[in-house]
């Protein structure tokens, strides 16, 4: 049976959100899709958009999954049903939306939240837009394995009002008109910014940096897997901090470069735009639009083509002067033309020209751009996006909202439709055409394409009635868009089921030039049911090229993922071998120095426990079997407990034949086989114990798959192979992939053992004592010593068991097991018991001996010292 096959990781582990404020954060509602709150204190917008699958989480989530698992019922963790397919690519699936921390009553109109001075001037609604930022991120990984985090962006901002446990910054997207610039002022003293940094509306992956982006803000990066905030990003000091960066950066063809825009409405430059390479150094800064207090134009997309940066000034903008008028610097001007700038990125191409369009338009995202010559011979750009002139602004406004929408959709105009603008660069036209009725949003394209021109885009289909009765923003379907046929399809999520922005994922074998070949995800939530007791949201994986057959997997999630923003797909990280790995401070751990017998004082206690268990197991497994010492003369590749002159000690044995040879042809070859012997048991069950030292008596290394209390990773694995669901496992478990036998339970493994290994002896007495192993570990694990071998962290599965050496009865090894167990780390235990050849192994490959000794071939580190390896396992494998 290959055991690897079964190799499933499922658990669940829930990361309650560090809040450092005394006051007590759970006080939304419990989830449902009603609207609770009254639109008095929240205005319209507000209420909308706190409830329903848009209300916040509180928690964080990592849980993990095998692929091959397909099951109807599961355990907090994550399901699958259908399957994912085989040549679905390794990579993360990410999405990024607001999600307010702090308690519901904070969201009220500024001034009736706790600890909020309204001056009785500055008040301001709750806006989506201003809500902080997290990512849910599902990881297709190596091993076959799934992992899904959702996470805080923990930023600036969201750092210092969790500290305080209030708003610091009062609303500004919806602010009264007049008091916007009192409430800007404000932020800049409370928070020390003008705006919020929430890092929630979109993400990319470049140059090894995972980013979260807010437009007008910079950028905040996050370790790409484990999705911890890393801190604001400038790129080493290159982006100067006036410089904002867009929430829509994009990769241009031809050079890979990221090509990024930013504006910013109160300190000029009010706009800029600029270029990284591919090593993240920034390749060119243009800043434009450089007279002080003229405000800019609100721009949250725009265009690149092989050659050109495209601006999009559309007539929606932010002018401060209007201030001073009573009125919100934020306005869409219907008398105002949209137009185009078009910027040369070749030097042998100078352009930089604005062409108007017809009308006021405005547009939140692009489809796609691309460079043609007409049939006269012109060149033209084509751009595809989704124009809305307006229609967004007054829709998510706080108040005489659903009235507008309902005005607005009755009258169908201005409604986000996709929309195809022709520049002609050389008589400068630009033509313009709608090109499907269908009412959409956050439209998608294969990135590979961008830039270049396209075929398909994949859109959410905006869901109308729910907009209009309840002003909330959700997708019923997906739309499949063929520009080249004008044809459709969709993929309708079902009744009272809604879909968040799809993403692109090329088939791992999919065919060059390809375009439609591979896969959309996206999450989907399901407001009809609620599972285990909860509501959960889903992964989707449709077939790109006939989503509307449905989806060929569905990934059942641990927790909801709320409606948010804007998703991303990041493959496999090249250098995923050593990435995913990398340790802190290499040098550090490799250039660690055995000590004989030394500790940290905060050790001690858990040194005497292990001490304390050693005795009363009479040290049992100090000696390997058939230990006696004897007296040799001296011989300097060989171990020797004590060397005297020309003698030094020699410690016999008596191991089993085929140990033995084993041994022999070991100690030739120079390395040590991989062990046929596999064990599942817990560090601190004493009838494990016997099973370990009777290992080690039996000089035995063996592959050791720790199960502690709560924990699934093993677990599983061990109920399967038993054939019983999880939790009636019975422990230890042994598996013995030469003679292909399984065994439960101490008894029988010990009579197995000892038959098969020492030539059909009887245990050991030592080993056979049940009574002392149950002792020794209950005062070892005791509630005092916080449950030791309960799980307790989720943790990074490695690729290749560690290896450790060590013995059973010493007390430094013992607290380095216990440490691998309570992380669910499977390793594999060279036993070096006294008189054990084993230990001459470890002389010649380390230059001395001294256990534990960990190596760990994912990394390379190979060390010494309890404190320092158990220190390096947090290092590595802690989330
Ligand atoms: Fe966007």
């Amino acid at each position: 049976m290959d055991y690897n096959f079964f190799r499933i990781q499922s658990r669940k582990v829930v990361e309650y959100v560090t809040h450092d404020h005394s006051s007590p954060i759970s006080t939304f509602p419990e989830h449902d899709n009603s609207l609770h709150f009254p639109i008095e204190d929240y205005g319209e917008h507000g209420a909308a958009f706190l409830s329903g699958n848009f209300l916040p989480l509180r928690e964080e989530y990592t849980s993990f999954s095998s692929l091959d698992r397909n099951s109807e019922s599961d355990n907090d963790g994550l399901r699958i049903i259908g399957s994912v397919p085989d040549d679905f690519p390794e990579g993360q699936f990410a999405y990024v939306g607001p999600n307010p921390k702090l308690e519901a009553q904070n969201y009220k109109v500024w001034g009736k939240g706790p600890d909020q001075k309204d001056f009785n001037v500055s008040n301001g609604w709750h806006h989506w837009f201003e809500g902080d930022g997290m990512i849910y991120a599902l990881d297709f990984d190596v091993n076959s394995r799934l992992c899904y985090r959702n996470r805080f962006i923990r930023t600036k901002s969201w750092k210092d009002e969790s500290e305080v446990g209030a708003r610091l910054f009062r609303p500004l997207m919806n602010a009264e008109g007049s008091t916007f610039l009192l409430n800007a002022v404000a932020n800049l003293v409370s928070g020390g910014a003008f705006l919020k940094d929430s890092a929630n509306t979109a993400l990319v992956h470049f140059a090894g940096r995972t980013l979260a982006l807010q437009d007008t803000m910079p950028p905040w990066e996050l370790d790409p897997e484990r999705l911890t905030t890393l801190g604001a990003c400038n790129f080493e000091n290159q982006l100067p901090p006036y410089i904002p960066f867009t929430a829509h950066p994009k990769v241009a063809p031809l050079t890979g470069d990221l090509v990024f825009f930013g504006f910013n409405p109160v300190y000029p430059p009010h706009c800029s735009i600029g270029s990284l390479d591919q090593n993240g150094k920034i390749k060119d800064l243009t800043p434009m639009w450089s007279f002080p207090f003229a405000g800019c134009v609100f721009m949250h997309d725009f265009c690149v083509t092989e050659k050109y940066t495209i601006l999009f000034e559309g007539s929606l903008d932010i002018k401060p002067i209007r201030q001073f008028f009573g009125r919100h610097p934020l306005q869409y001007n219907n008398d105002k033309n949209a137009r185009f700038g078009v910027f040369s990125r070749d030097s042998n191409v100078p352009l930089a020209k604005w062409f108007d369009c017809s009308c006021a338009q405005m547009v939140y995202h692009f489809i796609n751009s691309w460079e043609e010559t007409n049939a006269n011979g012109q060149e033209e750009i084509v751009i595809t996006g989704v124009r809305e002139d307006g229609f967004f602004h007054n829709a998510l406004k706080a108040r005489d909202t659903r009235d507008w929408i309902t005005r607005t959709l009755e009258e169908d105009l201005n409604l986000p439709r996709v929309h195809e603008w022709r520049i002609n660069l050389v008589d400068g036209s630009v033509k313009e055409r709608y090109l499907y009725k269908d009412i959409v949003e956050v439209p998608r394209i294969n990135d590979e394409f961008t830039g270049v021109k396209n075929r398909y885009a994949y859109a959410g289909r905006i869901k109308t009635e729910i907009l209009r009765d309840d002003a909330q923003l959700k997708f019923d379907a997906v739309v499949k868009f063929d520009f080249e046929t004008g044809d459709k399809q969709v993929y309708e999520h079902g009744p009272g089921r809604f879909g968040m922005e799809s993403q692109f994922v090329p088939r791992a074998t999919k065919l060059k030039g390809s375009e439609d070949d591979g896969w959309l995800v996206l999450y989907v939530h399901d407001e009809n049911t609620e599972t285990l007791g909860r509501s959960r949201s889903e992964c989707i994986i449709l077939n790109a090229q006939d989503i509307s057959s449905g989806p060929v997997s569905r990934i059942i999630l641990p927790d909801r993922v709320p409606y948010g923003a804007h998703a991303m797909w990041r493959p496999k990280l090249s250098d995923f071998g050593v990435r995913k790995f990398k340790v802190k401070g290499w040098n550090y751990y490799n250039d660690v120095q055995p000590k004989k017998y030394s500790f940290l004082p905060e050790q001690i206690d858990d040194l005497l426990g292990t001490v304390r268990c050693g005795i009363l197991r009479l040290a049992s497994s100090l000696f390997v079997n058939g230990w006696r010492p004897w007296v040799r003369k001296k011989k300097s590749e060989i171990y020797s407990f004590v060397r005297a002159g020309e003698y030094e000690l020699d410690e016999a044995y008596r191991l089993g034949s085929m140990r033995m040879t084993q041994s022999q042809v070991e100690s030739e070859r120079g390395f040590q086989d991989s062990p046929n012997l596999v064990l599942y048991d817990v560090e601190t069950d004493g009838e494990c114990r016997r099973v370990r030292e009777a290992l080690c008596m039996l000089d035995l290394a063996f592959e050791c798959r720790p199960c502690p209390y709560g924990a699934y990773r093993h677990r599983t694995l061990a109920a399967k192979l038993q054939n019983v669901p999880l939790g009636e496992e019975i422990l230890p478990f042994l598996h013995d992939s030469r003679s292909r036998v399984s065994i439960i339970g101490a008894e029988d493994i010990l009579d197995y053992l000892y038959d098969v290994y020492l030539d059909g002896s009887a245990p050991s007495p030592l080993v056979a004592n049940r009574g002392t192993a149950d002792i020794a570990m209950r005062s070892r694990n005791t509630e005092s010593s916080s449950s030791i071998s309960h799980s307790k962290m989720p943790c990074r599965y490695p690729v290749k068991p560690l290896e450790l050496w060590a013995y059973e009865a010493s007390p430094f090894c013992s607290l380095v097991r216990e440490k691998l167990c309570e992380m669910e780390l499977p390793y594999v235990l060279r036993p070096c018991s006294r008189g054990s050849p084993r230990r001459t192994e470890l002389l010649r490959k380390a230059k001395t001996f001294q256990v534990p000794f960990i190596e760990d071939e994912n990394t390379g580190i190979q060390l010494f010292e309890s404190a320092k390896i158990i220190e390096y396992l947090n290092q590595t494998y802690c989330y």
